[in-house]
């Protein structure tokens, strides 16, 4: 995996990562010229109506890879799996058994939320011969230590960190990092001090790649949208508008017709 990737990076070749959360969806995205899916743990908010990432359980996370790799053709696309929040930070054992887990349940990689803080747990997962996506800026594991959902590394400080926490991944072995939430300036700067690829999200237009929830592109989230996507379709509107025709054919007694029934 991480040989594809710097070589897409090495040619300027841009990553395309799409969130993806059953089996339905990804066999139709296997088929929309994407490299990557991500068993992302927004599936807490655009699937499981949880109010954010923290309550996103290991179980989640198994049952939703699975499904996601059941689907997905493997000649395509990488399957990557987040971590969820208490699955990895303090301890490197259980950090490198759940990684394992999420492995097993058809992931190629794992992502992990997090620098210096976390690094033991980034070197036990490698030392298992796992492949990591690390994920830095805005974390939203971390909503509480960064009171809400605010564009991280805006000061001097925070982005000398960012740099040293992406020199730091990129040593102990990870293969590529996800920037969250900060300014273009920045993800421009560490993303060509780094050898291996950035893949961004609400980070500009100078990662590597680009992540999006496919929840968000396609217009299936409604509850807000922030200032990075862009909304390619309106399912939500799509859906709403095709099960009320439904609703009103059935209530005037015009489905099933006889087309629609068995003699
Ligand atoms: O869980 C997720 O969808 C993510 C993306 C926002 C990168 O981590």
């Amino acid at each position: 995996m991480l040989e594809k990737f710097l070589k897409m990076k090495q040619n300027n070749e841009k990553i395309v990562m799409v969130t993806c959360y059953d089996a339905t969806m990804a066999k139709i995205m296997s088929n929309s010229n994407v490299d990557m899916f991500l068993v992302g743990d927004s599936v807490g908010m655009t699937k499981l109506g949880y109010e954010n990432t923290l309550s996103v359980t290991m179980d989640d996370m198994i049952h939703h890879t699975k499904a996601t790799a059941r689907g997905t053709n493997k000649d395509k696309v990488v399957v990557v799996a987040d971590m969820p929040y208490k699955s990895y930070e303090d301890n490197p054992k259980l950090a490198a058994e759940n990684a394992k887990k999420l492995i097993d349940a058809g992931a190629d990689m794992v992502k992990l939320e997090g620098g210096l803080e976390i690094i033991d747990s980034i070197k036990a997962i490698i030392n298992e011969g796992i492949e990591i996506v690390g994920h830095l800026g805005l974390m939203p594991q971390s909503i509480e230590k960064m009171g809400g959902y605010k564009v991280q590394c805006r000061d001097e400080q925070s982005q000398k960190k960012l740099l040293e926490d992406s020199l730091l991944l990129q040593k102990a072995g990870v293969s590529m990092i996800v920037f969250e939430g900060i300014p273009e300036a920045i993800a421009k700067t560490v993303t060509e001090k780094l050898d291996i690829p950035t893949i961004g999200i609400g980070a500009g237009r100078y990662c590597d790649g680009q992540v999006l929830v496919s929840d968000d592109l396609l217009g299936m989230f409604t509850d807000f949208t922030p200032k990075f996507v862009k909304k390619y379709a309106n399912l939500a509107q799509v859906i709403q508008e095709a099960t009320a025709q439904y609703s009103k054919e059935v209530k005037e007694g015009k489905f099933p017709q006889e087309v629609n029934t068995y003699k």
